[in-house]
This record gives C-alpha cells, sequence and structure tokens, in this order.
C-alpha cells in the first residue's frame, strides 16, 4: 500500500496570499492582503523587541494576560475566549471539530477562501450558497441548512465584497438556523465598521451557544506578521477549542505585542480614521473613473470593471503591477471582473487611483 492522505486533502488548492513583489521595483505598493498601512503601533513594536532576549521561553498557553486584556476591552468573559495562530487556525479548528466526512460546511458563496479551504482538509464537504447582489442571502443561507450541515461561516464586514449584515439581520439568521448547526461569525473587519446598526457578533454568542465569533490582530492592530487572532464562544466550544489546539499555538512575541496593540486605543483610532477617509476618497475618485467600486465596510474596495476590449480586470491587474502597485485579482472569489484593493496610506492611495486614471484613458 503506498502512502496517501486522508480523502479529499490532495483535492485541496492552497490558499493562495496576496502578492508581494513586482519585477523591477524594490519596494513596490502593496495593497493585495488587507494590511494596514500605519504598520503596528509603536508600542506593540517595542513589545515585540523587548522580547528578544526572552526566546528561549515557552509562551504563556493559556494566554492569560492577553484574554483579560481582551476581555476588559470588549467587555467580555476572559475564559471563554481563546487565542490562536492567527483566526485562520481557529476558523480551521473549529471547522475540523464540528464537521467531518459526509457532513457540509455553508458558506457565502463570494465569502473568505479559508472557509471552503478549511472544510475539504476536515473531510466535509463545502457549499456556497449564492448572494444577492454580493451580499449574503440570509433566507438562502437558512433554507440550505439541512440535516448533513454542521457549520455555517460568515464573514460580516465579508472580504472580498465589503457587504455587511445589520445586528438584526444576524439575529434573524442565528433564529432561522436548525439547533445542530453552529455559526461561526467572522469580524475579522469589525473596528472599521462605521454603520450604528452593526453588531460583531459578541452578543449572539452571550445568548446562544450555538455561535462563535473570531477577530484577528491582523487588521486594525497591523500584526499580521506576528499571526494573531482570537475566539469567542460558548464554555463548551470553548473547551473543544482548547482541546483542539497546540499548547503554545500563539508565540511569546505575539502574545506581548498583541498586549501592547490592544491597550493603544489611539493608533487604532488613527487606524479606523484613516481608513474610513480615504476609502471614501478611492471610492469617489474611481467611481468618477467610471469604475464601480462596491460599498464597503471593511479596509479594502472590491472594484468592478466594465470589461470591454483591453479595460477588463486582469488586464489593470497586469498594468497595475507593471506599474509597481500589487492589488488582488479576485478569480478565485468567482468575481472575474473584479479587483479588490486595500486601502493605503495617502500616498499609495493617490498613486493607484492614478495609475487607474491612467488605465482607463
Ligand atoms: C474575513 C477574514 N477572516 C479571517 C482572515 C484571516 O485573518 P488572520 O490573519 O487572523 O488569520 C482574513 C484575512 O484576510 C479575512 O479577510
Amino acid at each position: 500500500m503506498s502512502l496517501t492522505p486522508r480523502p479529499g486533502i490532495l483535492d485541496v488548492a492552497p490558499y493562495a496570499g496576496g502578492e508581494a513583489e513586482a519585477p523591477g521595483f524594490a519596494a513596490p505598493i502593496r495593497l493585495a492582503s488587507n494590511e494596514n498601512p500605519l504598520g503596528a503601533s509603536p508600542r506593540a513594536q517595542a513589545a515585540y523587541k523587548a522580547l528578544s532576549a526572552e526566546l528561549h521561553r515557552y509562551p504563556d498557553g493559556g494566554a492569560e494576560e492577553l484574554r483579560r486584556a481582551i476581555a476588559e476591552h470588549h467587555g467580555l468573559d476572559p475564559a471563554r475566549i481563546v487565542c490562536g495562530n492567527g483566526s485562520d487556525e481557529l476558523i480551521s479548528l473549529l471547522i475540523r471539530a464540528y464537521a467531518g466526512p459526509g457532513d457540509e460546511v455553508l458558506y457565502s458563496a463570494h465569502g473568505f477562501l479559508m472557509y471552503p479551504i478549511a472544510a475539504r482538509t476536515a473531510g466535509a464537504t463545502p457549499v456556497a450558497v449564492p448572494e444577492r447582489d454580493l451580499t449574503a442571502d440570509l433566507d438562502g443561507l437558512i433554507a440550505r441548512a439541512g440535516l448533513r450541515t454542521r457549520v455555517v461561516c460568515l464573514a460580516n464586514p465579508n472580504n472580498p465584497t465589503g457587504s455587511c449584515l445589520s445586528g438584526r439581520e444576524l439575529e434573524r439568521l442565528v433564529a432561522g438556523l436548525p439547533d445542530h448547526v453552529l455559526l461561526l461569525l467572522d469580524a475579522a473587519y469589525a473596528e472599521y465598521v462605521m454603520r450604528n446598526d452593526y453588531e460583531d457578533g459578541a452578543k449572539l454568542v452571550e445568548s446562544s451557544s450555538r455561535v462563535v465569533m473570531t477577530r484577528t490582530f491582523s487588521k486594525i492592530h497591523g500584526l499580521a506578521g506576528l499571526r494573531l487572532g482570537w475566539a469567542y464562544a460558548s464554555a463548551e466550544v470553548a473547551d473543544v477549542l482548547n482541546r483542539m489546539r497546540g499548547p503554545f499555538n500563539v508565540t511569546a512575541p505575539a502574545l506581548a505585542a498583541g498586549l501592547a496593540a490592544i491597550e493603544d486605543r489611539d493608533h487604532a483610532a488613527r487606524s479606523r480614521d484613516h481608513n474610513a477617509r480615504w476609502l471614501q476618497w478611492f471610492r469617489q475618485e474611481t467611481s468618477a473613473l467610471g469604475l464601480d467600486p462596491r460599498p464597503s465596510d471593511g479596509n479594502f474596495v472590491l472594484l468592478r470593471f466594465p470589461g470591454g476590449t483591453g479595460r477588463d480586470a486582469g488586464t489593470a491587474l497586469a498594468w497595475l503591477k507593471g506599474r509597481g502597485i500589487l492589488v488582488r485579482g479576485m478569480a478565485p472569489y468567482g468575481l472575474p471582473d473584479c479587483l479588490r484593493v486595500t486601502i493605503g496610506t495617502e500616498t499609495e492611495t493617490r498613486a493607484v487611483v492614478a495609475a487607474l486614471a491612467e488605465f482607463v484613458s
């Protein structure tokens, strides 16, 4: 018998991250991965550096101090917070814990690609539920959730569409899903949302043991390189995650930087204000160019191209790259006529708009 992985593993297309290099450009403008253009908080950077003398020590496997700080910051119960090596790890663990061969994992058709990948690696079947106007269709998700469904994944706001559901709509989803289904609410971009009917999911977790919220330090806190995320769940689901995760899944530098980042409210506020201002400007300018920027509650904009000879999204992607500007092609998300552009610094955002203006002319 030959060495073979479990059925389905070799069908998984590995996640491809945003490009980081453009030939001929030593420092390309990187707007392909929804990173924080202002970087990490200076306090987080200092905490990270200070840890270099302690690298021979194992981290605190229970992430006690960080969980307490997160709980205090958000008004949550620290015992029900579980930290992870990025929220990606927690999403994978949740899906693996609750779904396996023969089970279905539902996600919104243009949702974050890690959901179908995590489902496949667990041996489960990912099911893409069609959207309405590039927004998750609650009734469609509720109608499709059946006996085989184990997990429903929903990013809110969603990457890459930027769409966002209200707290009321999320409540309706929770009420409409069967009792045996876990709802994974991925609030990676929660801190950027400006609308006042938003609910990150914490309240729903408090009122239903079938809901889990995941969060990340990769976006507003600018710590994507350190890999740090957290989940808020019922005591039962938190217990499951704690059994599944590695004993030291979060590194000591990530714990230290995360703690400093969460305490630096000014940096988070600056990042949020910067994003609000330049996201609005970017949408205005690209709309004036005849492109179709979707509304967004995240730190990125999905930009639809009108098409026509030489004016399609694929040509624009290559055109921008040729000018040292990296954005994300959307074909893997089933949106081949779109690009996703992260809001960068003022200089970066102006540069991408100037390059697009040249492209459309
Ligand atoms: C919706 C969504 N969830 C989760 C993640 C992953 O975050 P992390 O860096 O914490 O693994 C991303 C990253 O882009 C995302 O867009």
